[in-house]
């Protein structure tokens, strides 16, 4: 169990129990793939696997150790600043920084992380370390922030102090799930509806064993080509039509033109996955998730040939309602809904076929949808 395994270490490390222990869960997101940061509409899941902090004050610098990655670099909450901070601890002392930034004084922490997401495995590792931090500094330092004030300090910290150029989806997803639910999240507004996920229904992760990292350029660059998109039609892209990309005054470049194709075809994709999800119509589900699939292969080109295959031995594999890559692509794993009577055979086959086709071997974990941040010690 990591909640023992995270107080364990630290009655270990530090010599007292924690004062708190916090967890914040990952992602997948069933649909509306890369239209979080031009307002569009995206269909996530918080799911069983989670990042968990056993937290103490202290009043020297902030400390923090990670069950995976040793010791990180100390900080001081109060002063550090973007730039000074090296890899994992980044997630950590960007939170401290981002909260600042609200007008609020989290004090320093000794703390240690353990986490079951895989990293960089498209299942936002990195919205769950945020998050289970925002927790345990908001219980700790009574900063009397509620957790839709933490999604936004938890992009906050991505965006400004990692550098990692990303959207509202995954900080919203952590901070905001319900057990037993997805959740239809309009990005504009930040408004979730909930829809249960249907109780015939496993909710599975396909993982290709590909790593990615969005603080690398293809997330940056294709957030530059929809931006140009949107400066070109002078509206953003959840505002605009397909009609549209033809009609610009200054005409858009091919990669402008198919990064805005994916995204406004994406935003009607979702909602009509809404609509079929509540009137139970699994065949529109799958389709609109092969769709969705392509979509992101050949126009958002955020695809790689291991999420390709992984999806298409989903495709044809008999129990399964739809399957797409899921997150933000570049490697990392697919998302797949298939009927729970089927589930375990069509794991082995799915997971056969990929290693015939991509001659690697992959991962599936089941998963439940599963409530956000919160304290749990
Ligand atoms: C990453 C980002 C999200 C979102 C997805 C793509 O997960 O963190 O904000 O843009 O990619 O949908």
């Amino acid at each position: 169990m990591l909640i023992e395994q995270v107080r364990e270490e630290y009655r270990r490390r530090f010599g007292e129990q924690p004062e708190v222990i916090t967890r914040a869960p990952g992602r997948v997101n069933l649909i509306g793939e890369h239209t979080d940061y031009s307002g569009g509409f995206v269909f996530p899941i918080a799911i069983d696997r989670m990042t968990y902090v056993a937290a103490g004050r202290v009043s020297a610098r902030s400390v923090v150790f990670s069950v995976d990655r040793g010791e990180g670099s100390p900080f001081d909450a109060a002063t550090v600043e973007p730039g000074e901070m090296r890899k994992w601890t980044k997630y950590v002392a960007g939170v401290a920084w981002a909260m600042r930034q609200v007008g609020k004084s989290p004090g320093n922490l000794r703390a240690v992380v353990g986490t079951d997401i895989p990293l960089g495995g498209g299942l936002s590792s990195s919205a769950a370390i945020e998050l289970a931090f925002a927790v345990a500094w908001n219980e700790m330092y009574d900063l009397g922030l509620q957790p839709e004030d933490m999604a936004p300090i938890g992009r906050a910290c991505e965006n400004q102090f990692v550098g990692a150029n990303t959207g509202i989806m995954d900080q919203m997803a952590s901070a905001l799930g319900k057990a037993g639910q997805a959740m239809f999240i309009d990005t504009r507004d930040a408004i979730v509806r909930y829809a249960p996920v249907p109780d015939d229904l496993a909710v599975a992760i396909l993982d290709t064993g590909v790593r990615h990292s969005h603080a690398g350029g293809e997330y940056g660059a294709r957030r530059a080509d929809v931006e140009g998109a949107e400066a070109k039609l002078g509206r953003s892209l959840r505002d605009s039509k397909l009609e549209d990309l033809d009609q610009t005054r200054e005409p858009l470049t091919v990669s402008e033109y198919r990064r805005a194709h994916h995204v406004i075809s994406e935003n009607a994709r979702s909602l009509a996955f809404a609509e079929a999800l509540d009137a139970g119509d699994r065949v529109a589900m799958g389709r609109l998730m092969r769709e969705a699939h392509r979509s992101m292969q050949m126009d958002f080109e955020a695809s790689c040939p291991e999420l390709d295959h992984m999806a298409a031995a989903a495709w044809q594999t008999a129990g399964v309602v739809g399957a797409r890559v899921t997150g933000g692509g570049f490697g990392g794993a697919c998302v797949a809904l298939i009927q729970k009577d089927e589930v375990e055979a069509a794991l082995l086959s799915i997971l056969a076929q990929y290693r015939e086709t991509s001659g690697k071997a992959g991962e599936a974990i089941l998963t439940t949808a599963s409530d956000g941040a919160q304290r749990v010690n």
